[in-house]
């Protein structure tokens, strides 16, 4: 019997679209002739390239995620918001955005810069009404440490809750929502104002809803992917897997300085180990004061509140130089400096001072009676904790074409 008419048509449209579906696969294997996630896909790379350029890609994200981690790198303070390259990708874009502050003059970046190891290089930052009152702090490796608490005083209970406290800071951010200020709430309702946020959120979270949550999942998830493992200290320890050992990539002086650093003071070293831990170079969660107490600007009172540094990798720059004066005050101009302050500490007045900084019995503070050249050595150790990718690779950079 032959076949009506409209068999062989049917069979030829089906044949066509089956053809047309094969002509749409792209390069893994996914079909995206589907309506609805292709209306969405077209759209967030229509307003990706409006205004990011090339410098985001959803179909070929950065790696933030699966980054190499040196097998003797245990610390990590991650906890439940493991990293992805799609929530980094828009923590990245948040923390390069200046609509994150009242006048869309102030992001993340502008006191945390990438040429900085994200640290500032002046005392103290602008925000969008005046200074703020501590020295900014540099955010590479900020994953890597068993302190789960942020900020110079570890105000912040963890990374994810410190991310959105600059943004409701009046001086920083200006969205504090007290004294006339706007509110959180209120610059949530500006991003979903936004033309790409909406998108973006979308895609990466699957609806629409821009909360302070997610603003603090995928900021956090950005500044924990900031690593650098790449220094010639690292080079010394995949060489010897032995950090007591003489690292064969170091000079005498660098090899002397790095003894210094770890060996405690009854063994004719400078303990800085015993606070700022090799090989991460965290800070000790249990450290109290370092006897800095200095308040920038003013001379009248005092703070005794600091009891963490950030990691003491790149503290100086892959040019030499320090990425900022050092201490939460800025008090510090070099290195040499820092180790005169730790040769001979004043212990005046601090009822907050580390156990381990009061020197012996009689001794109002730690006497290390170190020479010169052995300060020296200590600086030249410190300058073999940077790396260089950290400073250069695109993926930690601002996204925005015009920002
Ligand atoms: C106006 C300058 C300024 C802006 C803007 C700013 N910060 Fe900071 N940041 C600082 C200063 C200053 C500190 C130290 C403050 C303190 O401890 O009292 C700091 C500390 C931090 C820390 C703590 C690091 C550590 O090791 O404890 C993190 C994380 C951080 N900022 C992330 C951010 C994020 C995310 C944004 C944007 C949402 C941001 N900052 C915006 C100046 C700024
Ligand atoms: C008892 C703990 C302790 C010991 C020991 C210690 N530090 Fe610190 N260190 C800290 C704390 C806490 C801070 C943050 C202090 C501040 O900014 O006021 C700090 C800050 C620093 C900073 C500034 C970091 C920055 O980002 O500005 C440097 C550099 C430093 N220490 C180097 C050393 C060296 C070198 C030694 C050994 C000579 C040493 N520390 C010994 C606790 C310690």
């Amino acid at each position: 019997m032959k076949a009506p008419k409209y068999v062989s048509k049917t069979l030829f449209i089906v044949i066509f679209f089956q053809f047309l579906l094969h002509s749409c696969k792209s390069d893994d294997g996914y079909i995206s002739i589907e309506s609805e996630d292709e209306e969405i896909s077209t759209e967030l790379s229509v307003l990706i390239s409006d205004y990011f350029g090339n410098s985001i890609d959803f179909n070929g994200l950065a790696n933030y995620e699966n980054q190499e981690i040196p097998a003797y790198i245990t610390k990590d303070n991650t906890a439940a918001n493991v990293i992805t390259d799609e929530k980094a990708t828009l923590g990245r874009i948040l923390f390069y955005d200046k609509n994150l502050s009242v006048d869309n003059t102030i992001s993340c970046a502008s006191c945390h810069q990438q040429a900085f190891a994200f640290g500032d290089q002046v005392a103290v930052s602008q925000g969008v009404n005046g200074a703020t009152g501590r020295h900014s702090m540099r955010l590479i490796n900020s994953r890597f440490s068993d302190e789960v608490r942020f900020f110079w005083d570890e105000r912040a209970a963890t990374l994810e809750q410190q991310t959105t406290q600059p943004i409701q800071d009046h001086a920083e951010m200006g969205f504090s929502g007290q004294d006339g200020d706007p509110s959180l709430n209120d610059l949530l309702a500006k991003l979903a104002d936004t033309e790409y946020y909406p998108v973006i959120f979308e895609h990466v979270y699957g609806d629409l809803q821009i909360t302070e949550t997610r603003l603090q999942e995928s900021i956090a998830q950005f500044i924990r992917s900031i690593q650098s493992f790449d220094s010639r200290f690292d080079q010394g320890l995949s060489q010897t897997n032995n950090i007591n050992q003489n690292f064969p990539n170091f000079t005498t002086q660098e090899n002397q300085g790095k003894r210094l650093f770890m060996d405690p003071p009854n063994q004719g070293g400078a303990g800085c180990m015993g606070c700022h831990r090799a090989p991460e170079f965290d800070i000790d969660p249990r450290s109290l004061n370092n006897g800095v107490i200095g308040v920038f600007g003013d001379i009248s009172v005092t703070d005794e509140k600091v009891t963490r540094a950030p990691t003491l990798r790149d503290v100086f720059g892959p040019n030499g130089l320090l990425n900022g004066n050092l201490m939460h005050d800025a008090g510090k101009a070099s290195m040499i400096e820092v180790v005169e302050h730790y040769n001979a500490i004043d212990a005046t007045g601090n009822t907050n001072l580390d156990p381990r900084l009061r020197g012996d019995p009689g001794q109002n503070g730690q006497q290390l009676n170190l020479t010169e050249t052995e300060m020296e050595a200590i600086e030249f150790f410190m300058k073999t904790l940077t790396g260089n990718d950290v400073y250069a690779n695109e993926k930690w950079s601002n996204p925005f074409l015009s920002n």
